[in-house]
C-alpha cells in the first residue's frame, strides 16, 4: 500500500479550497474543524460552514474532494460538515474586519452605536431617546436597545412604561414600538415595576446577548444602546458581542465630569470600541428673556473631544421641556422640535448620519434565522421572562 499523506500535508493541500464569498481558503479562515487520515487511504474531512443553510455547501463538497484526491495514496474522502458557533463566527467576523459575516439577529443592522459615559446622571438615557427620535424622524429605521439593566429608562422616555415585550414565532423577542416606529426593548418589558434586577456576571451576559441576538429587530439604519452608567460588566460584555460598534460619549460642560467622561473613553479604546464623538449635556440654561446660565459651567465637551481626537457633535442645553417630555414619553424632538435643546439633538443626529454609512452594509450571505431560545437567564425572584 502506498504510504498516507501526514495530516498537515493534508491541511496544506486544503488551502486551495476557498470560501468564494469570504474570498479567502478555509484553512486560513479556520473552517477546517478536523482531519483524520486512515491507513486503508481514506481521509475524514470536517469543514464548519458560517450558516447552517450554507448555500456553498455543494462547493466545498467537490473542491475539498478534489483537492485531497491529488494527494498520493489517497482512494476516498469523506466529508462532514458542521456549523461554526456564534464565538468562533464572531471571532472569525472580527478577523475579517467590519460586516463581514452576518451577526444572528443583527446582521440586518447596519450601525450599531452605544450611548455612554464615566458617570451617571449626565443624560444618557434623554440624549440616547432623543437622538433616536431625531433619526427617525430624518427616515432612519431605528431600534434603541436599553442596556442599563438595573436602572432601565427607555421605556418611561418611549412612553411604554408597564408593557410587557411579545415572542414571536421563532422565540424572538419582538421589540415594542416607540413614537416614529422607534423599536424598543427594556428589560423592563419583562419585569414587575420596581422589581430590582440582581443579575450580573454569566446572567448578565446571557441577558444583554439575548437582547442583541434573540431579537427581532430587522433591517435598521440605526441601533442605539443606552449605557449604564459607569465603565463596568455591561460595556465589557456589548464590547465582546458588538465588536464593531461605536461609542458617543455623553458628557456635562464641567472640567471634572470631563475627566469621568475619560475614564469612559479610555475604556472604550481598551475594548477596540471607535469612538466616534462628544456630546456636550445640559450645555447652559437660557431664560425666556433670553439671558444665558451656564449652569455647569463651560468647555468640557470641547475639552473631551480635543483630548480623544474626535468631533463634538453638539452641545445640548438644559430645557424644561427636555425633561418635561422624558416623564411624559414622548421625545423632546418630536413634541417640541422648536425647543433649545431638541434643535441641538436633531443637529447632532444629522452630525451622526454624514459619520456614518447610509444604508444596512449589504452582507455577502442571507442572514439566518436566529435560533431558538436555548439558553435562558435563571429566572431571577420577581421577574417573569414571557419566553421562559
Ligand atoms: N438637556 C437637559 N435638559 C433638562 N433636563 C435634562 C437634560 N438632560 C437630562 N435631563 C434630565 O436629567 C435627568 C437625568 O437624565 P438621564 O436619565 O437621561 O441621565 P442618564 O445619564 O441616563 O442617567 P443614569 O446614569 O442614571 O442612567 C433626567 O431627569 C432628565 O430628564
Ligand atoms: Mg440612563
Amino acid at each position: 500500500m502506498e504510504p498516507m499523506p501526514t495530516r498537515d500535508e493534508v491541511n496544506e493541500a486544503l488551502r486551495e479550497v476557498i470560501d468564494p464569498e469570504l474570498r479567502r481558503d478555509i484553512v486560513t479562515l479556520e473552517m477546517v474543524r478536523s482531519i483524520d487520515v486512515h491507513t486503508n487511504g481514506v481521509v475524514d474531512v470536517t469543514v464548519s460552514l458560517t450558516t447552517p443553510g450554507c448555500p456553498i455547501r455543494d462547493h466545498f463538497q467537490t473542491a475539498v474532494d478534489a483537492a485531497i484526491r491529488r494527494l498520493d495514496g489517497v482512494i476516498g474522502v469523506n466529508i462532514s460538515f458542521d456549523v461554526l458557533s456564534e464565538d468562533e463566527r464572531r471571532t472569525l467576523s472580527q478577523k475579517l474586519g467590519r460586516g463581514s459575516l452576518p451577526e444572528g439577529a443583527l446582521a440586518q443592522v447596519a450601525n450599531v452605536v452605544c450611548v455612554g459615559s464615566g458617570k451617571g446622571g449626565v443624560g444618557k438615557s434623554s440624549v440616547t431617546a432623543n437622538l433616536a427620535a431625531a433619526l427617525a424622524a430624518a427616515g432612519k429605521r431605528v431600534g434603541v436597545m436599553d442596556a442599563d439593566v438595573w436602572g432601565y429608562s427607555q421605556p418611561r422616555m418611549f412612553g411604554l412604561s408597564g408593557e410587557r415585550a411579545k415572542v414571536n414565532a421563532s422565540r424572538q423577542i419582538v421589540p415594542l414600538d416607540g413614537a416614529e416606529g422607534v423599536k424598543v426593548v427594556s428589560i423592563g418589558f419583562f419585569i414587575d415595576q420596581d422589581a430590582a434586577v440582581v443579575w450580573r456576571g454569566p446572567m448578565l451576559h446571557k441577558a444583554l446577548q439575548q437582547f442583541i441576538e434573540d431579537v427581532e429587530w430587522g433591517e435598521l439604519d440605526y441601533l442605539l444602546i443606552d449605557l449604564p452608567p459607569g465603565t463596568g460588566d455591561v460595556s465589557m460584555t456589548l464590547a465582546q458581542l458588538l465588536p464593531e460598534a461605536r461609542f458617543l460619549i455623553v458628557t456635562t460642560p464641567q472640567a471634572v465630569a470631563q475627566k469621568v467622561a475619560k475614564r469612559s473613553a479610555d475604556m472604550a479604546e481598551k475594548l477596540n470600541l471607535e469612538v466616534s464623538g462628544v456630546i456636550e449635556n445640559m450645555s447652559g440654561f437660557t431664560t425666556p428673556a433670553g439671558e444665558s446660565f451656564a449652569i455647569f459651567g463651560s468647555g468640557g465637551g470641547q475639552l473631551l473631544a480635543d483630548e480623544l481626537e474626535v468631533p463634538l457633535l453638539g452641545q445640548v442645553p438644559l430645557t424644561m421641556a427636555l425633561r418635561e417630555q422624558s416623564d411624559n414619553g414622548l421625545p423632546v424632538v418630536l413634541a417640541n422640535p422648536a425647543d433649545a435643546a431638541a434643535l441641538a439633538v436633531t443637529q447632532i443626529a444629522q452630525r451622526l448620519i454624514e459619520l456614518t454609512p447610509a444604508a444596512p452594509v449589504s452582507l455577502p450571505m442571507a442572514a439566518e434565522p436566529a435560533p431558538a431560545l436555548t439558553v435562558l437567564p435563571p429566572k431571577p425572584v420577581g421577574m417573569s421572562l414571557p419566553m421562559a
